[in-house]
């Protein structure tokens, strides 16, 4: 059989950085292909000069057995390519059906007006065909992120591409949409189109692919089926032994409690949630998707009104109408939802880090201790192994895990006492993560209060001296760390409210 895209020896450099290094790459009808490799190995790269977003410096792409240069999107597409980007592209004042037709938008009238009507009905049979409930003529700005990028699958489902490129496509998806999105990958496969797929989750990659393609810094480094053990892809992935982190789980009940929430509400999102963290405590906190975790993070951190509850800190009632009053109290967030919320993309690297703690490094209250923020800067970049070429390296320049590394940096390195992990390695490479892990504990030795906010359930078995699981706004149990287990977590995750009991007269 004639592969769909076959790539070979491919190179890309970027001022300072080789991006792709004769890297080599096929995908056959009806298959679906992984990329893998650590955050920065070069996936987004290739897969974006396949879609004609970049130009090769050098090296042989053939579709269908005939070599083509791809010069731009538009002729990507032309020639039945599509790509689902890592970073969404939507337009936020557009409905969701204007934005898959974006450009094309079906005309009446010999062209003269736009048909409305018929751009909707296309639009909600794709919505159908992916058993999505949503309005076509829903403003984008107005829909979660998951919901954003199910409407990115659905634009390149509409251009009937034979070879589909997904990013990254489930970073934002709960585990339903995650089902639904691999019903529709099946049913294209079946159909004859074939996929790459990007991923970090292991679980996924062994769920759906075929067969497995390793990069690492910008070399091609095997192909394998995706049947393959996983520990073996991982150490081709990493190239170094990965040290499993130890868990032992320190004796903090003596220690002063740093945070006191109590009584929190806010309508139905927040139902009643007190909790304490102690200095030293590594806090989880489990649940499904929309189960309040990151409404209780965000209100404690002053992004959110609240109805009722008060928050202490080191025993003083602290007043939070703002995040500026959460920092500080010496409470720090990192949000889930980072390119909203973390990261400066036109800033360096540097100020990126060390900008917003930037009270740390006065000398005599007036000079900046500028070798000082080199140095945290650069043992940050090395311990989380942000991949850039300098400090100096505009942060929209970084792959897009990198990018969440330097997020993460910025707040490990701010002197909060209390800090708030949501979802902190999500994109975030298997290497990179066991050194986010490690910091974590660092943090929580030297007296901090931790908590981390996750969806992956290793995650917060790994992490956690104490679990609390939350459904549907309220707090449904708590777990000591080295009791918490998958099944007694998910009990407590998917412990609804019972009906409420019939009236008695
Ligand atoms: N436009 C650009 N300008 C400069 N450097 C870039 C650019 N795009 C990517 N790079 C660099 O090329 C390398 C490969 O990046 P790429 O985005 O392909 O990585 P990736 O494998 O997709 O990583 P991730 O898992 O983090 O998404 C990185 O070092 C990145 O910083
Ligand atoms: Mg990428």
């Amino acid at each position: 059989m004639t592969p769909l895209v076959d790539i070979q020896n491919l190179s890309k450099s970027f001022p300072g950085v080789k991006a792709l290094d004769g890297v080599r790459f096929d995908l056959m009808p009806g298959e679906v292909h992984a990329l893998m490799g650590e955050n920065g190995a070069g996936k987004s790269t290739l897969m974006k000069i396949l879609a004609g977003v970049y130009r090769k410096d050098s090296g042989q792409m053939m579709l269908d057995g005939k070599a083509v240069e791809i010069d731009s999107p538009a002729h990507a597409q032309a020639l039945a390519i599509g790509i689902i980007h890592q970073e969404l592209h939507l337009m936020g004042h557009l409905t969701a059906a204007q934005n898959i037709y974006l450009g094309r938008e079906p005309r009446r009238m010999a062209g003269l007006f736009l048909d409305e009507e018929q751009l909707n009905r296309d639009a909600q049979a794709l919505f159908d065909r992916m058993h999505l409930a949503l309005a076509p003529t829903t403003p984008i700005g107005e829909l979660t992120v998951a919901r954003q990028q199910m409407v990115e699958i659905a634009k390149a489902l509409s251009h009937k591409s034979r070879v589909l490129i997904m990013d990254e496509p489930t970073a934002a998806l709960n585990n339903a949409e995650i089902d639904d999105l691999f019903r529709i990958i099946r049913q294209l496969k079946s159909e004859g189109v074939g996929i790459v797929y990007i991923s970090h989750k292991m679980d996924e990659i062994q769920r759906i692919a075929d067969r497995i393609t390793v990069m690492r810094d910008g070399a091609y480094i095997a192909t394998v089926p995706a049947t393959t053990p996983m520990p073996e892809v991982i150490a081709m992935m990493v190239g170094r032994k990965l040290e499993q982190a130890e868990k032992t789980i320190p004796d903090t009940s003596a220690n002063e409690v740093l945070l006191d929430v109590r009584g929190l509400n806010r309508g139905r999102a927040i139902r009643d949630v007190s909790f304490t963290v102690r200095r030293g405590e590594i806090l989880g906190f489990a649940g499904l998707m929309g189960a309040g975790r990151t409404e209780v993070a965000r209100a404690v951190f002053g992004a959110d009104p609240i109805e009722s509850g008060e928050v202490h800190v080191r025993g003083q009632h602290i007043r939070l109408t703002s995040p500026q009053d959460a920092v500080q109290a010496g409470i720090g967030y990192l949000s889930e939802d980072r390119k909203h919320f973390g990261l400066a993309t036109g800033m360096d690297v540097e100020s990126n880090i060390t900008l917003p703690s930037l009270k740390r490094w006065l000398k005599w209250g007036i000079f900046l201790n500028q070798p000082a923020i080199r140095t945290i800067s650069q043992q940050m970049v090395e311990k989380l192994r942000i991949k850039t070429p300098s400090l100096t390296q505009t942060a929209k320049l970084l792959s897009g895990g990198n990018q969440q590394k330097v997020v993460i940096a910025k707040w490990l390195v701010q002197d909060c006492e209390v800090l708030i992990f949501d979802e902190p390695t999500r994109g975030i490479d298997v290497g990179a993560k066991s050194e986010i892990y490690k910091l974590l504990n660092e943090l929580a030795a030297q007296g901090r209060a931790i908590i981390v906010i996750s969806s992956e359930l290793p995650e917060v078995l790994q992490l956690s001296h104490r679990v609390l699981v939350m459904c549907e706004g309220r707090i449904t149990g708590e777990v000591r760390g080295d009791e918490a287990t998958q099944e007694n977590l998910m009990a407590l995750a998917t412990q609804r409210e019972a009906e409420a009991p019939a009236a008695v007269h």
